[in-house]
């Protein structure tokens, strides 16, 4: 194929013509425009430039395979890169940026886990930011997910020697050092250049496990290496991955994606469930509207623009299902399939009420996590800590057959400390390792780990236990959730649990 001059390129920078430059090659993606799951603004703001850096902060780049048979239009001439445009106007600063040339304080100086968010937002492109702290509509349950767990309190006891603590966890029989686990977020290519693999690093290094998310911007198999690598230079705790599984809506696609998993060696199986239709992400709302304008759109086509997670299952399948990949039609009969292509552990990822625990326990689940998916999806959903007082108040007999775990509103080891109390073998923690990856990369994920573990094994001390099996409701004081708890029968109908 003949070389294709960047001048020429340039020229292609409209709705009616949109070339792009990626990994040294030159695109069309006119037809493609309005089938882009994320959106035809982000293609028009870099039309007729080089996209390779902004697109591989969202997909590898073995994705340029799903563009449209003919799009590949050969090379750009290398000489004449310097006539490309630029961006149109851009929310985001040049890749070295997330360097972060700016100023920022040393990681030392970040004592608790809210001290990240700061820090992040000083140094995160304005898009960035808003993808990761984003909520569902006005943001009420984000805000339940971070009041809750200060509205529980602990009831401590005195005088029990507690100069040794241990603070172990197995999470379906592998052992960490900490009850707490990183969640699974995607996109994080927004978020720092080493994106995943920053996380794995992090992660082994100080012992911890972390779920890896199926809209992640490196490939499951990639991630899983980099894993392991890490595993042989470090001689911490070993660590595992469990893998949190988006179901394609094309069935051969959804096994296929499972199987990929298991080749890599991920442990378990989080299938996340809380997300049949992606959420109103309020933020996200206004900033789609100011780009769609910005590239001369009044209104963005009602496909699936979305800065975030969930456009995007295919990273780990090496290529992009086409729009709509959030399946509103899964049911509980999927589980029986999956559990045939999955042999380990499976978790549900968004369980919210004890109905759906008793089902999970029925259908033959290992493990539930009770979600919200961190406020993103459902306006005034419930926080993980009212469902598990429901579970505990409904159906008890859940909680010891089934792992139970708990994500949202973590940002302090005496949280982690509470669920336990309560009865979670083990608790997400997400946006804190995000912020921390974005403004330190590694370190920062092995900081946030530090503090805590610190946290947590402070507070241990301070409530008069040793270890976690010391752990028992009776040590936090939860009446005022309690209070505030669903009944069965405060409907005239009494329902049927
Ligand atoms: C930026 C971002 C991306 C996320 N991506 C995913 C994802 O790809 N899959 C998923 O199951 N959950 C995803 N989540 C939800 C998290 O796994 C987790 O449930 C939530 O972040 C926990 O709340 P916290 O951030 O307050 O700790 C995401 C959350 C955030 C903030």
């Amino acid at each position: 194929m003949a070389q294709v001059d960047g001048a020429e390129v340039a020229q292609h920078n409209t709705k009616k013509s949109c070339w792009i430059v990626l990994d040294s090659r030159v695109y069309d993606v006119t037809s493609f425009l309005l089938d882009h799951p994320g959106g035809a603004v982000v293609l028009l703001k870099n039309a007729g430039t080089d996209a390779t850096t902004e697109f591989k902060k969202y997909h590898p780049l073995t994705y340029v395979k799903q563009l449209p048979a003919g799009s590949d239009l050969g090379p750009i001439n290398p000489n004449t890169r310097t006539k490309l445009n630029k961006p149109k106007e851009s929310t985001r600063p040049p890749a070295d940026e997330f360097e972060a040339e700016k100023q920022i304080p040393h990681v030392s100086l970040c004592v608790s886990c809210p001290d990240f968010e700061k820090v992040a937002k000083s140094v995160l492109p304005r898009k960035s930011y808003t993808y990761a702290s984003t909520s569902a509509n006005y943001g009420l349950s984000l805000k339940g997910n971070l009041e809750d767990w200060g509205r529980i309190t602990f009831r401590p006891r005195i005088l029990r020697n507690v100069g040794d603590v241990d603070a172990r966890r197995k999470i379906f029989g592998y052992s960490s050092p900490h009850p707490f686990y990183i969640s699974p977020m995607g996109t994080l290519g927004a978020i720092h250049s080493e994106a995943e693999l920053d996380v794995v690093r992090g992660a082994v290094r100080k012992g911890v496990h972390a779920v890896v998310s199926t809209a992640s911007t490196r490939s499951t198999a990639q991630i899983a290496d980099c894993h392991k690598e890490e595993l042989q230079r470090c001689k911490g705790s070993p660590t595992e991955l469990f893998f949190q599984y988006y179901m394609p809506v094309d069935r051969t696609k959804a096994i296929e994606l499972i199987h990929i998993a298991k080749q890599a060696g991920y442990k378990g199986l989080w299938i996340t469930v809380d997300t049949p239709v992606l959420g109103k992400r309020t933020t996200d709302r206004v900033l789609q509207a100011e780009e769609a304008l910005a590239v001369g759109m009044d209104e963005e086509p009602a496909s699936t623009w979305e800065t975030g997670e969930d456009n995007a299952f295919a990273p780990a399948m090496g290529g992009r299902p086409g729009a709509g990949q959030l399946s509103p039609h899964t049911t509980w009969e999927d589980l029986v399939w999956v559990r045939k292509e999955w042999k380990g552990p499976i978790v549900l990822k968004g369980v919210q009420c004890a109905e759906d625990a008793k089902l999970a326990l029925e259908y033959g689940l290992d493990g539930i996590l009770l979600s919200n998916h961190g406020g993103r999806q459902l306006h005034t959903a419930p926080s993980s800590l009212m469902t598990l007082l429901e579970i505990k108040t409904y159906c008890p007999e859940v909680i010891g057959k089934l792992e139970i775990f708990l994500d949202g509103g973590l940002r302090d080891g005496a949280d982690v400390l509470k669920a336990l109390c309560l009865g979670a073998t083990a608790v997400g923690v997400g946006r804190p390792y995000l912020y921390a990856l974005a403004a330190y990369g590694a370190k920062g994920v092995e900081r946030v780990t530090d503090i805590l573990a610190e946290e947590l094994a402070q507070g241990m001390r301070l409530l008069g236990v040793t270890s976690l099996d010391q752990l028992r409701p009776e040590m936090v004081n939860a009446s005022r959730l309690l209070n505030e708890m669903w009944r069965p029968d405060s409907f005239s109908t009494r329902s049927k649990l």
